[in-house]
């Protein structure tokens, strides 16, 4: 564990700051620097009174907590332990009654361009018929589900109707591999999987359904008693009797009242997977009452979110960003909301800028990689330029996922915001449940590049390896001092692997983000350097090198050994590399390409394909310490095609570098 210190330097040289307009300044709920301070200043003097206060506020408990934070069992933090709600009910009940009841909810935009839209009475209709037809199953409070669906208003639909009776969703990303999926429906022992026959993206039918049969047909899904198939599109998938059927039917015949089923606000709200350092993929459990609040407060805070907002998150609900920012968020908070079932190149790589006018949108959250990859075309097309689209309704932005470099900032605030609108940087992770690190619109000055301060209450560090303060300027690593209400409970099934993941003992105690960061001299702001285990970041999607490279010894016919490492990309952020072994002889010329491919596709099907490698490289061995130990800071930097200065004099065989280093 050691914080990278290569890219610290553009951070200390960054010196343009954009502070908030008067007008959003004033307008702002946070007004300030001082309001900003003021909120700071109030947890740090009552840190539990100040998270009851806004827990009370913020959402409607059916039985009131009288217990705040719990430490006792640390890192197994509690917070409102002996409070009851319902997160759903939290979501669409609780506007009844209100204006809000027939506002609309979701603006869904098909990936043709259909619309349709729903007001928040009739979600709260369809997520009670739905909540009836599982109930009607035998799903029942303390089950799981996997859902495995495109971006849909069904998809929210899903994730609320299982939170109504206290089912705890896992929402699995549609580009994930019927073997990935298979086994986070083992861990999660998986009542029920909900999907949809098809998805469309880019003017194409994927299948779905059909890879939930494939998932299920690997075995060890003897757990899942019924496959509930949304149909998407009139193509017909097939279904088996007395497991499938098909959404619509079951909940035609359902009431669409159906009251929520209370729970202790630890329940397990839902579990969802995500990449570390070694190992399989990892089912992070969120609770219901800290991870609400947090969700509806963020929206507040840092979205400043006002009535007459048309707020947008282009983030699939299979991600953590879909679940706070699209399934639960907006709704909490009452908001107005675009959900997108395609992609950003579809029919043409102006299709955001055309659906922020077509919908007038005011609060728009997207990726760093989107950014890029809409400035490359823009720029080599004119006809998807964002100028070709009226954007005067955006007032906020918003980016999430990934280290947004200075220049796709400025062209992000010029060319969409109309230098006119702040842009959120928001730093946060799976693990913590909604942003930690951002600026507030109406009171942080931006700078390029940094996600600038923590939120309120949140107490992010940057240490030494021995949990020590550094100073700014210096990189560390970064933590999380004190608990927050929607951090991570456990691990789904292993809370040792939790506690050594996350709050090793040499830190104190203190919670470890797995990335470095460092802080500006002057501003105290922070900037993150990137991950510091073996995570990737590819796309703003995270990848565990193990992850890959066991897929990739996986194919045992070819591969005898493998090592997957990142180097930046322009594009994507991050690009995977791998340098693989084979048990033939080293190919070369088109023979290396069409093993690569065969490779290639082997990982999208292991995996998924955003898994990918970019670059797959072969040699007849890989770098290795005379222990046998696969030096991967070599690996980094031959992927990067930098000389190598490192040490080699422990190297086994340094040969091996020149032959990896050769584009085959
Ligand atoms: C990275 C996504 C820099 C970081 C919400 C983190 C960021 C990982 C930012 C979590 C940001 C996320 N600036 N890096 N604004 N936001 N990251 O779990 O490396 O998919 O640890 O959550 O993304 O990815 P995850």
């Amino acid at each position: 564990m050691s914080a990278p210190s290569s890219s610290i330097e553009s951070t200390l040289v960054e010196n343009r700051v954009f502070e908030p307009t008067e007008a959003t300044r004033k307008a702002a709920r946070i007004s300030g620097m001082d309001a900003y301070n003021a909120l700071c200043a109030e947890a740090e003097n009552d840190f539990e009174g100040f998270w009851a206060k806004r827990a009370r506020e913020t959402l409607t408990w059916s039985k009131p907590f009288t217990k705040v934070l719990d430490e006792s069992n640390a890192p197994f933090y509690t917070w409102f332990e002996d409070g009851e709600l319902n997160a759903s009910y939290n979501c669409l009940d609780r506007h009844m009654g209100t204006p809000v009841e027939n506002k609309t909810a979701i603006i869904f935009e098909a990936d043709g361009g259909e619309v349709t839209k729903v007001t928040y009475k009739e979600l709260l209709a369809k997520v009670s018929q739905f909540a009836n037809a599982l109930k009607a199953r035998g799903v029942k409070k303390g089950d799981r589900v996997v859902i495995y669906m495109p971006m849909t208003i069904e998809g929210v639909v899903a994730m609320q109707a299982c939170a109504r009776i206290g089912a705890t969703h896992s929402v699995v990303f549609g580009g994930f591999s019927a073997k990935a999926l298979q086994e986070r429906i083992q861990n999660a022992s998986a009542v029920a999987v909900i999907t949809a026959n098809y998805q469309l993206r880019g003017g194409k039918e994927l299948p779905l359904k059909s890879i939930v049969d494939e998932g299920i047909a690997m075995g060890g899904c003897e757990c899942v008693k019924d496959v509930i198939v949304f149909q998407r599109t009139p193509t017909a998938c097939n279904m088996v009797a007395g497991r499938d059927s098909y959404m619509h039917e079951v909940m035609a015949s359902e009431s669409t009242d159906c009251p929520a089923v209370m729970v202790g606000a630890e329940h397990p709200l839902f579990v969802l997977y995500t990449s570390g350092s070694t190992g399989t993929p990892k089912g992070v459990q969120h609770s219901t009452g800290g991870y609400l609040l947090w969700a509806n407060l963020t929206m507040n805070w840092t979205f400043d979110l006002k009535d007459s907002d048309v707020f947008w998150c282009t983030a699939d609900i299979g991600w953590i960003t879909g679940h706070t920012y699209v399934a639960y968020g907006p709704l909490a908070a009452g908001a107005t909301q675009i959900v997108f079932e395609g992609v950003p190149t579809y029919p043409n790589a102006g299709r955001f800028w055309q659906m922020i006018e077509k919908h007038k949108c005011s609060i728009f959250y997207t990726a760093p990689t989107a950014i890029r990859s809409l400035i490359k075309a823009a720029e080599g097309d004119e006809k998807v330029h964002p100028a070709r689209s009226d954007l005067s309704s955006l007032r906020i932005l918003g980016s999430v996922g990934e280290p947004i470099n200075p220049e796709a900032w400025m062209w992000y605030y010029k060319h969409i915001g109309g230098e006119r609108c702040p842009i959120v940087d928001t730093f946060w992770q799976t693990e913590t449940g909604g942003h930690m690190i951002t600026p507030l619109p109406g009171a942080t000055p931006l700078v390029p590049g940094s996600c600038t301060l923590p939120l309120p209450g949140i107490t992010a560090a940057i240490v030494d390896e021995a949990g020590m303060d550094v100073p700014n300027g210096a990189g560390g690593i970064l933590v999380v001092k004190r608990p927050w209400p929607s951090m991570i409970r456990t691990i789904w099934g292993d809370p040792e692997r939790f506690k050594k993941s996350y709050f090793p003992e040499e830190l104190k105690g203190y919670y470890l983000a797995g990335d470095g960061a460092v802080r500006s001299p002057d501003r105290g702001y922070f900037r993150i350097t990137g991950r510091i285990d073996d995570v990737l970041n590819v796309s703003g999607h995270r990848m565990g090198t193990m992850e890959i490279e066991s897929a990739l010894v996986g194919k045992t016919d070819l591969v005898a050994e493998a090592a997957v490492v990142g180097r930046p990309d322009d594009l994507t952020g991050e690009a995977i590399v791998a340098f693989v072994v084979l048990k033939r002889s080293r190919p070369t010329g088109d023979e290396a390409k069409a093993i690569a491919k065969v490779l290639r596709d082997w990982v999208g099907k292991e995996i998924g394909p955003i898994a990918k490698p970019k670059d797959i490289r072969f040699g007849d061995n890989l770098p290795k310490t005379r222990s046998g130990k696969i030096m991967r800071r070599l690996l980094r930097s031959i992927a990067k095609g930098e000389a190598i200065t490192q040490d080699t004099s422990t190297l086994e065989n340094p040969a091996i570098l020149d032959q990896l280093s050769e584009n085959n």
